[in-house]
């Protein structure tokens, strides 16, 4: 392997033990109980919002309140002295970021920010904003764990979920027994990531995940597909995709037969989406070069997150490697970031 392959595998080989500490972050963290909560808003971008996406499905059932994931330079219209804004940047410098925060501040929102350092990590320390520090080093991408789990222990603390620790300890123990299956010592036939990568080699792998479940997992694979393998995947989400994308399956000719669907399964599936699985493998498994469905495993809503984004993300490592790119860098987003500086 080349020095990008080996970090990013190291990063991947340690997701385990960084879910267990990042939890610990985010209890460490100097937060208050509010009372008048009306919204959570994350903000951030790439690999940073994805964890707030995570927290957006998480809390759905779990939260009284809403979880809004903003993208963007300017913070929804509605944010103020009852909304609880997490600012998330890994690298601290990303001007969309930076934009939302200072906006935050103005509109008086309790702000947490969650960074490795940079112009964010300096301006929340300047303005007494509670910060929560993740170890630097990795991509954003591979350091999930540290954006997104600190949230939950934030909410936990402010008395708004119940205390999480023992789904950290469920998903950080299925991810260590998980990794010995995946790693690359592991041979094709018996290492289901491997046997994806395979799939996926020059074809374009579409990855369909169910709205409230495996939405963002499917996001996330899509993700690591482009950044990891400097490849094209799409996702999508059912129901929705059986009111759209579907039609498209019925497309005459071999321009299908380049699609490799994945479907990302989870045991609270609505059970009429469960039966939409199965009829539209039905309608379109002979047009696509295969369909495969993938299921999560573990009991608590974490574990089974997590269980899908390990297998996606070691896929996505394997999926560079047979393309004979280094996962690691980005260089077309760098480019992009000078570009507008
Ligand atoms: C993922 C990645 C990007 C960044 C995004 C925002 O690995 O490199 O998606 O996450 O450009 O940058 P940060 O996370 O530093 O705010």
């Amino acid at each position: 392997y080349n020095a990008d392959t080996k970090g990013m595998l190291k990063a991947l080989w340690e997701l385990p033990e960084q879910c267990a500490r990042a939890w610990e972050l985010g209890m460490a963290a100097d937060v208050s109980p509010m009372d008048d909560l009306r919204q959570v808003v994350v903000t951030g971008l790439g690999g940073s919002a994805i964890g707030g996406d995570l927290l957006r499905v998480y809390a759905t059932q779990r939260l009284d309140v809403p979880v809004v994931v903003n993208r963007d330079y300017v913070l929804p219209k509605f944010v103020g002295p009852h909304t609880l804004v997490f600012a998330v940047s890994y690298s601290g410098n990303t001007e969309e970021t930076l934009s939302a925060y200072s906006q935050a501040r103005e509109k008086g929102a309790r702000l947490v920010v969650l960074t490795t350092g940079g112009k964010l990590g300096e301006l929340a320390k300047n303005d007494g904003v509670p910060v929560i520090t993740v170890p630097g080093g990795i991509a954003p991408r591979s350091a999930t764990g540290y954006l997104f789990i600190p949230t939950l222990a934030v909410l936990y603390r402010m008395g708004l979920l119940p205390d999480l620790s023992h789904e950290v300890a469920e998903c950080t123990s299925l991810l260590q027994s998980m990794r010995e299956k995946l790693k690359p010592e592991v041979p094709l036939d018996s290492n289901q990531a491997k046997m994806l990568a395979a799939s996926f080699h020059n074809r374009i792998p579409v990855i369909w995940g169910s709205s409230g479940t495996t939405e963002v997992v499917a996001q996330r694979w899509k993700g690591q597909i482009n950044e990891n393998a400097k490849a094209p995947a799409y996702w999508n989400v059912f129901p929705e995709l059986n009111h759209n994308e579907l039609v498209g399956f019925e497309f005459p000719g071999e321009l299908l037969r380049r699609l490799y669907v994945v479907i990302l399964r989870d045991p609270q599936d609505h059970p009429r989406v469960q039966k939409r699985f199965a009829i539209t493998r039905e309608i379109m498994e002979g047009a696509v070069a295969g369909v495969v469905e993938i299921m999560a495993r573990g009991s608590g809503a974490l574990a089974r997150m997590y269980s899908l984004v390990y297998i996606g993300d070691y896929a996505s490592v394997y999926l560079a490697m047979l393309y004979g790119v280094d996962p690691g860098p980005v260089r077309v987003i760098d480019t992009l970031k000078a570009r507008l500086a």
